[in-house]
């Protein structure tokens, strides 16, 4: 595994790199590259630092478009053209991806994701006032393994900023109507990952996925909670990898 710096805009994006592949990976809420770690490993391609997060620089980020400009950007200049990896906020962002910029989208994997991504407001609050409790909360939800759990309450502490950000944005995501009324139409192969026991984006919402992308194949993964690309690498990764081989990827 190695470190790329990609400058898009005079701002440093940082990237960590396996085999090569044309997949890039998007973390969620919080959270950095190394989430991918163990795909990155296995299956290879690239796994992105969001501006604000990891290694890459700071970035004034208003919504989750100006996410997808500095991921889409970075495909660009990294392989031209990718199946994109989201992880929740990382799937929201994937969706704009592909709706605002389609030539670098060559098939999308949504893991443990949603059209709509609403936040309790007490968790919104609490991050602010009392970081230490909130990141507790947060990872007692995100996680089924009490390992990780604990690891991840220490991080999402210590990245409270960045986390009520991400979050805010995620709680400002809805494509729910546009699915619907059919504004939104996803025309590349999806795949749709999630944790049978995911209670931050549960099943519900990508069957919702899967009612309204004509391509989709949805992957439930038993026994586990939101974090399931940390949690399952193994069932995660053979999904993934049946996919890729499917796209010719
Ligand atoms: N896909 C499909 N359906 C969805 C959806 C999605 N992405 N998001 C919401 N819905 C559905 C809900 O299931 C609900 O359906 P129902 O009326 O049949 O029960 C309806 O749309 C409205 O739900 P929601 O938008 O969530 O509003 P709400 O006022 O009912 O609840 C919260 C708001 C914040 C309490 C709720 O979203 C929640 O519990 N969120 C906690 C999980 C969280 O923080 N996740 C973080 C995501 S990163």
């Amino acid at each position: 595994m190695e470190r790329l710096a990609i400058e898009i805009d005079a701002l440093r994006i940082s990237v960590l790199k396996g085999k090569e592949r044309e997949v890039v990976y998007i973390h969620g809420s919080g959270c950095d590259a190394t989430l991918w770690e163990k795909q990155i490993e296995e299956v290879g391609g690239y796994a992105i630092d969001l501006p604000n997060h990891g290694k890459s620089c700071a970035a004034e980020i208003r919504d989750i478009s100006d996410y997808a400009y500095f991921a889409a950007k970075t495909v660009k200049k990294l392989t031209g053209k990718a199946v994109i990896v989201g992880h929740s906020l990382g799937g929201a962002i994937a969706q704009k991806i592909y709706l605002e910029y389609p030539k670098v989208v060559r098939a999308l994997v949504l893991a443990g994701t949603g059209a709509r991504l609403r936040v309790l407001p007490e968790i919104l609050k609490l991050l602010k006032e009392k970081p230490d409790e909130a990141a507790k909360i947060i990872s007692k939800y995100a996680f089924s393994n009490e390992t990780l759990a604990s690891d991840f309450t220490r991080i999402f502490a210590e990245r409270a900023k960045v986390l009520h950000l991400d979050l805010t944005l995620c709680d400002k995501f809805d494509l729910l109507d546009e699915y619907r009324n059919g504004k939104v139409r996803i025309d590349v192969p999806t795949l749709l990952i999630v944790g049978e026991k995911d209670v931050l984006t549960p099943v519900k919402y990508s069957e919702f996925l899967r009612s309204h992308i004509s391509s989709a194949e949805m992957v439930v993964i038993p026994e586990t909670g939101h974090m399931v690309m940390l949690e399952k690498p193994k069932e995660f990764n053979e999904a993934l990898k049946n996919f890729l081989e499917k796209c010719d990827i």
